[in-house]
């Protein structure tokens, strides 16, 4: 869903940590990259905190975490809160959690937002629709990817790509 994000990101020559489960699916992102040295790629679920949580703790022990985008469903909030304890408790630098989130998070009763510490300037990124002609369609990875880097560079702390109910 964010593969073009990461690539253009590591085109950039930025480095890039891209975490999933599908190895086959990360190796292919790889393949893609410009600067494939500089794409890292990480097989682990979500949904198994500590496993996960051991393997980013890798990468933030290597170098200081600039910019982290997020995109986890319910099964993995508690493991998103346990990243952000980790990157607050050991990072000594500002760092940004873009965080990407599914349409029912226009309804502020069910937008989850972790707790993120003093350092961390948090954007949320909300998934909308598009109107064509007669019907509704939900984004296309692209439309994702590229809402997602232009919301990266905004100042606004909210961003929606596509149409949000409230
Ligand atoms: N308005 C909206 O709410 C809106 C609009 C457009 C799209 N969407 C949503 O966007 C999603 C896009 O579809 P998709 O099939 O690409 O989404 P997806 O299944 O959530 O996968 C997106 C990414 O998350 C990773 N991922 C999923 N579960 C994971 C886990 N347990 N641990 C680690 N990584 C995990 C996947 O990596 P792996 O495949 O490697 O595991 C993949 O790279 C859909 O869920 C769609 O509903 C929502």
């Amino acid at each position: 869903m964010l593969k073009e994000l990461a690539l253009k990101l590591n085109k950039e020559g930025q480095t890039v940590s891209v975490i999933g489960r599908n190895l086959t699916k990360l190796k292919r992102v790889q393949e893609q990259a410009e600067h494939p040295a500089k794409l890292h790629i990480i097989s682990a679920d979500y949904t198994n905190a500590e496993y996960f949580i051991n393997k980013v703790s890798k990468i933030s022990g290597q170098r200081p975490v600039q910019k982290v985008v997020a995109w986890f469903h319910e099964t993995g909030y508690h493991t998103l809160q346990e990243m952000c304890n980790l990157f607050s408790s050991v990072q000594r630098r500002e760092w940004e959690l873009i965080h990407v989130k599914g349409s029912r998070a226009g309804n502020p009763a069910q937008n989850f937002s972790p707790k993120t510490g003093l350092l961390c300037t948090y954007k949320q990124v909300i998934l909308g629709h598009v109107m064509e002609k007669d019907h509704m369609r939900w984004l296309t990875h692209s439309e994702i990817s590229s809402g997602v880097y232009e919301a990266m560079h905004s100042p606004r702390a909210t961003s929606n790509i596509g149409r949000v109910n409230p």
